[in-house]
Order: structure tokens, then C-alpha cells, then sequence
């Protein structure tokens, strides 16, 4: 997923009144997820990136290294190139054909990041967490994934227990490259199956037959990877409810430990390539709903826990135990199981994430790599986060958006009373009043449009919405 913008998603901890078992969450009856569909961000981070400024950059994130630190870190490592172009793409990507002849020069440049950014930490660090996404991180041969590899261990302490993951094409992967993630220490793997129907393969510009789609799981199988996620998009062209079964079957035979199921963010203004896309084929937002509707009562029957708005977790993932114990937490990288750790982000658009400074790389491959060429860090624009009230208010989203529940001093959310009323008018929360608090549970209804419960504790949300629609 872009690590920028359209970041990735949670259960919850036991709440009273609310069973903390793997039934997983009924979804919004149709009518209410109609009612508040608006744009609203993801809450990968609180500020969004929309407040980012180019008035942070390099030299913030220079002091920030410097800062003595002996935590464990996650390091997030972006891979841009794709070999073809699929139309409905939000992602950071260029697409190419040149393969090694662009990826040398770019493994150049990432190995030159690493070192500006170790000559700039006053200690080794060690990693926890690992993530390589894209683009296509597998749009690297063998022998440069490892090569990767490699650089990052040079850099940094591989914890014993380190949670390594990686996105994949499935219509580039073979065997072999299976067996050399692994055998590098990925163990965790993510491939996009998007939709499995040939009709709506084709509208989209990306075609990987079923049956490569079956063979790639068995092959990551053989090398017994901790966890496999796969990834769906809702609302693609030509998609009905009746074809979507065709995927949603796929799904349940296949029988991933996590799924993503993304809905299709369509800006055309924004990205040229989706105008690829005939915007007739789309289908309308109740089928849509409907779509989502089917895939969630599918995937509940068959053993996974609704992990927030979009995720999906087989109720023995890791995923799904942080869910139930109220450990998980939120990063650019969406929902993690690791803690709150600093995140590092290297390569184009990556962004890092600490607790008082967001800083994002250059998009621009040519800026990134000037950047580097003058021995700066590649740092395009971020955010500096001192004021307590803001970081007060994000520990308030973090918890609504990973334990869905907060308790709150009635006093100073005087404010937000009347909107979160009318969420527990519709059945979206519960409400308590006691000794002058607010003690608020997100239904399991409401988890549904956790978004839009968050975007209530937004000061900018509520003067302006912005964000990707919820359907
Ligand atoms: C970096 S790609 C995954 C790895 C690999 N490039 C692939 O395509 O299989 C991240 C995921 O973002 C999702 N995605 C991309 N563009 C999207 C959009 N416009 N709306 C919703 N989801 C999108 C897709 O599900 C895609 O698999
Ligand atoms: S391969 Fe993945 S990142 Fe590349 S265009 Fe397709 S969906 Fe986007």
C-alpha cells in the first residue's frame, strides 16, 4: 500500500457489555454506513499527513536521529517499481520494464539512506519490526533481494524475533523467490489477489489466473510462513455481487491468516491511470455494500474476526489475539501487533514515525535521489508534534481506533457531546455517564465506521472533511 496515504486496518479488547470472543462485529445495517459515508482519513496517525509542511524536513529528522534512543525499532522499506501498470493503483509506483538497470541505482541510493541515517543515531539499533512494500518489492530478483537484505543487516541488530514481512505480486513470484524470502527470514507475506474474476481482471488491467493464485499459496505454504495476508478490493468495475462470490470462494479455499479488504478509492483527478477505467462499469455504492456485506458474513462463518473497517484475521492470528487482549496498535503500516515502536521509512514517499516528529520522503524518485547525492536525508515534509493537547487527542484516537473505548473528562468534551449522542442514536456507541465522565464503547456495529467515530475528537475534520470515502 502507499505508505503515504492510503495506509492500511483491528478487534477489540474485552469491553463491558460486548462479548471479547472471535464472533467478530455485525456490520452497519446498509442504511447507516449510506448515512455517514464521507470522506474521513485512516487514522494511520494523528496529525494526518494532510498537516505535513515542507517547513520540516532534514533538519528535524537529523536532530531526531541524534536523539539517544535504545528501543528496538521498525523499519519500513519502500520498493517503488511495478512491471506493468494495474489501472485502479493508488500506490506510490513507476511503472518499468528495466528491471536490474533501475533497481542497482535505487539499491545504491537506499544503502546510502541507511548509512546517513546511522552515522546519524548515536548508537546501533536493533530491529523488532521489518517491512518492505511497494510498488513491488518482488520486482527484485534473488539476487538483489538479498542484497537488500544484507544492507539492512549491516545497519542494524536483527532481533531473534524479528517480524519480518513483505508484499509480493503473485503474478511475478515463482517458487524459488518463495524460498528465498523465507530463507532470508521474511515470515510474514502479503500478495494482492484484488478480484479473481477474469471479467474484472481485465477491466483493471491485471490478469493473474486462479490457478497461479493457488499455486502461489501452496508454494508459500511449503516454506511455512507465520502468517499470510492477501489482499481485496471492493468496488471495482464490473464487479457484481454474484462475481465477487467467484472471489470470496477463492478466499475461503485458499484460507489466508489475514485479508485486507480494501474498497476501491476511485480519484481519477487524482490518478490519471484510473481513467483507464470506464467509470459506467463501476458498480453503485449498495452493491458495493452489499459486496462487503456478503464478504464479511462469508468470512465470520469461516473462522476470522473482524479486525476494524477493512481487516480480517483467522481468530488464532496474532492479529486477532492483540485485538481481543487490547494490544494492538497503529502505525503507518496500519494495525500492528509489536507495540509503540519508532517507525523508520526509507525510499521514495516512506514515511518515519516518532513521537514528536512525522517526516516524509521525497515522492519524486530524482529528488529522493539528489538528496542523497548532496548527503542529506531525503526528508520532503513532515510535522512536529509538541503540544500536549494534540498529543493528548492522539493517544484519545489511538485508543478509540485500537481498543474501541475511551473514558473521557465530561468537561472538556463538551464539544463532541451532541455528535457522539447522535452516533449512539444510531447504535454506533454506547454511552456512560458517571461522576463527570464520559465512558464511551464502540458497538460492534460501529466498528464499522471507527473512522468516522474517530474523526469526531479531529478539530480539522470537524472544519473540513478530507480522507477517502468509507465505501
Ligand atoms: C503495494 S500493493 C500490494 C503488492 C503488489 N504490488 C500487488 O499488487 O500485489 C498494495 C495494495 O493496495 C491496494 N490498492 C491499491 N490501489 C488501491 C485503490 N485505489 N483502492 C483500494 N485499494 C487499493 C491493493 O489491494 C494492493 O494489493
Ligand atoms: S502491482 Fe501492486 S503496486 Fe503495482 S500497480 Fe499493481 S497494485 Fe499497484
Amino acid at each position: 500500500m502507499p505508505a503515504s496515504t492510503t495506509t492500511l486496518h483491528p478487534i477489540s479488547p474485552p469491553v463491558e457489555g460486548l462479548p471479547a470472543t472471535s464472533s467478530g462485529s455485525a456490520m452497519a445495517p446498509l442504511e447507516l454506513l449510506l448515512k455517514y459515508d464521507r470522506p474521513v482519513p485512516r487514522y494511520t496517525s494523528y496529525p494526518t499527513a494532510a498537516a505535513f509542511s515542507a517547513a520540516v524536513g532534514a533538519d528535524a529528522m537529523d536532530r531526531q536521529l541524534a536523539t539517544p534512543a535504545n528501543a528496538p525499532l521498525s523499519l519500513y522499506v519502500h520498493v517503488p517499481f511495478c512491471r506493468h501498470a494495474c489501472w485502479y493503483c493508488g500506490c506510490n509506483r513507476i511503472t518499468t520494464q528495466l528491471g536490474s538497470t533501475v533497481v542497482a541505482p535505487y539499491l545504491r541510493a537506499l544503502g546510502r539512506e541507511l548509512e546517513l541515517i546511522s552515522a546519524r543515531m548515536p548508537q546501533r539499533r536493533r530491529l523488532a519490526q521489518l517491512h518492505w512494500g511497494g510498488g513491488t518489492p518482488n520486482y527484485l530478483n534473488n539476487s538483489e533481494l538479498t542484497q537488500l537484505w544484507e544492507l539492512i543487516a549491516q545497519h542494524f541488530d536483527l532481533e531473534p524475533d524479528l517480524e519480518a514481512s513483505i508484499e509480493v505480486n503473485p503474478e511475478l513470484v515463482d517458487r524459488e523467490q518463495i524460498q528465498t524470502l523465507r530463507r532470508l527470514g521474511f515470515n510474514r507475506i502479503s500478495f494482492g489477489i484484488q478480484d479473481a474474476d477474469p471479467q474484472v481482471q481485465a477491466a483493471v488491467n491485471r490478469v493473474v489466473p486462479v490457478d497461479q493464485l493457488r499455486r502461489v499459496m501452496g508454494w508459500i505454504r511449503e516454506v511455512d510462513f507465520r502468517s499470510v495476508n492477501v489482499d481485496l478490493i471492493c468496488g471495482l468495475p464490473l464487479q457484481t455481487p454474484e462475481r465477487f462470490q467467484t472471489t470470496l470462494e477463492l478466499v475461503r479455499e485458499l484460507r489466508p491468516d489475514r485479508i485486507s479488504l480494501f474498497s476501491f478509492a476511485y480519484l481519477p483527478e487524482q490518478l490519471p491511470m484510473q481513467r483507464q477505467i470506464t467509470a459506467a462499469d463501476l458498480p453503485d455504492q449498495r452493491q458495493r455494500l452489499t459486496m462487503l456485506e456478503n464478504a464479511n458474513r462469508l468470512l465470520l462463518r469461516c473462522g476470522y474476526d473482524a479486525i476494524g473497517m477493512d481487516h480480517y484475521a483467522l481468530s488464532t492470528d496474532s492479529l486477532a489475539i492483540a485485538a481481543r487482549q487490547g494490544s494492538l496498535h497503529r502505525n503507518f503500516q496500519g494495525y500492528t501487533t509489536g507495540g509503540e515502536l519508532e517507525l523508520l521509512g526509507v525510499g521514495p514517499t516512506a514515511i518515519s514515525q516518532f513521537r514528536h516528529l512525522l517526516a516524509q520522503n521525497h515522492r519524486d524518485l530524482k529528488s529522493y535521489y539528489q538528496a542523497l547525492e548532496q548527503g542529506e536525508l531525503p526528508v520532503e515534509r513532515g510535522l512536529e508534534v509538541r503540544d500536549q493537547e494534540v498529543l493528548e487527542r492522539r493517544a484519545l484516537i489511538q485508543a478509540l481506533m485500537c481498543q474501541f473505548a475511551v473514558n473521557l473528562p465530561l468537561a472538556e468534551f463538551q464539544t463532541e457531546l451532541a455528535d457522539l449522542q447522535a452516533l449512539a442514536a444510531d447504535g454506533l456507541l454506547q454511552l456512560e455517564q458517571r461522576n463527570g465522565r464520559l465512558e464511551v464503547n464502540v458497538t460492534r456495529e460501529g466498528r464499522w465506521l471507527i473512522r468516522t467515530i474517530a474523526a469526531v475528537f479531529d478539530p480539522l475534520q470537524r472544519l473540513q472533511a478530507s480522507g477517502s470515502r468509507l465505501v
